[in-house]
């Protein structure tokens, strides 16, 4: 794959961090610029289960180099994430020093809800130089994959965490053109049943794991009532059925 992409001859620069947006999943969709950064960046960082499983090192795996020093950021579940970003970004700011180029691995885009920017934060207010290179959304690969465009003329796109309770959820959907509902996991009964209150089930679609091997999607309304959706999934909602009508 690297022989059919032209070198980029400036990057990365030495002791600068780059948060790179990866894609949602298909290797494929990669930016040039991250690609070319991944290739010689000296130092490739990644968020990380407890386990030490990472989607974000999983999309990547056919680009990275042999021989780069890793490092993965294990988020623990039901633990502060602060420590954590705290302990990373000062490994981080050690190779920086140093003079290393690090690479660290966003899913999708950095700045649309990843968590690179709390490492981004501490990086930059240490003086450390940290640069974005934007990525491929899920939000984009969902609407894309589904056949679904997001939005037309004047129509408001709202983003709607699946986190939010069931009072704010109804609030902001009862007033939308246009809807991408993310973090659904366990969170998804109740935004269904928010979604079904509003009458919009025949106007949702549902994908998971978009452009990944295992992704799956249905318009939300044949999925079995007691039907579960993992973390990495999405509900897009367009009032008029179809952006274009
Ligand atoms: C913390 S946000 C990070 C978004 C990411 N930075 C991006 O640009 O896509 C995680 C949410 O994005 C959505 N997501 C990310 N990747 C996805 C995929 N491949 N398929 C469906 N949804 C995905 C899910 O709603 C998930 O809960």
């Amino acid at each position: 794959m690297s022989a059919e992409f032209p070198a980029s001859d400036n990057l990365p620069v030495a002791g600068t961090a780059y948060g790179l947006g990866i894609g949602p999943g298909e290797p494929d969709l990669i930016t040039l610029k991250a690609y070319n950064i991944l290739q010689k960046a000296d130092v490739i960082a990644y968020p990380a289960l407890e386990d030490g499983v990472s989607l974000a090192r999983q999309i990547v795996d056919p680009h990275i180099p042999e021989g780069r020093i890793e490092i993965a950021i294990r988020i623990e579940m039901g633990k502060p994430a602060d420590p954590i970003y705290d302990a990373a970004a000062i490994e981080i700011g050690k190779h920086l020093a140093d003079g290393k180029t690090v690479a660290v691995l966003c899913e999708g885009d950095p700045f649309f809800y990843g968590s690179f920017m709390y490492l981004f934060g501490r990086l930059a207010e240490a003086g450390h130089p940290v640069k974005t290179v934007p990525g491929v959304s899920s939000m984009m690969a969902c609407a894309a994959q589904l056949g679904a465009p997001l939005a037309a003329k004047n129509d408001v796109l709202q983003v709607i965490p699946g986190p939010l309770d069931a009072d704010r959820l109804r609030e902001q959907l009862a007033k939308t053109d246009a809807a991408a509902i993310i973090k659904l996991g366990r969170h998804f009964a109740k935004v269904r049943g928010v979604i079904n209150e509003l009458g919009l089930t025949d106007r949702a679609r549902y994908i998971e794991r978009a452009t990944l091997e295992t992704q799956k999607m249905v318009p939300l309304g044949e999925l079995p009532a007691d039907a579960k959706a993992p973390y990495f999934s999405m509900i897009l909602i367009h009032r008029r059925g179809d952006a274009w009508r």
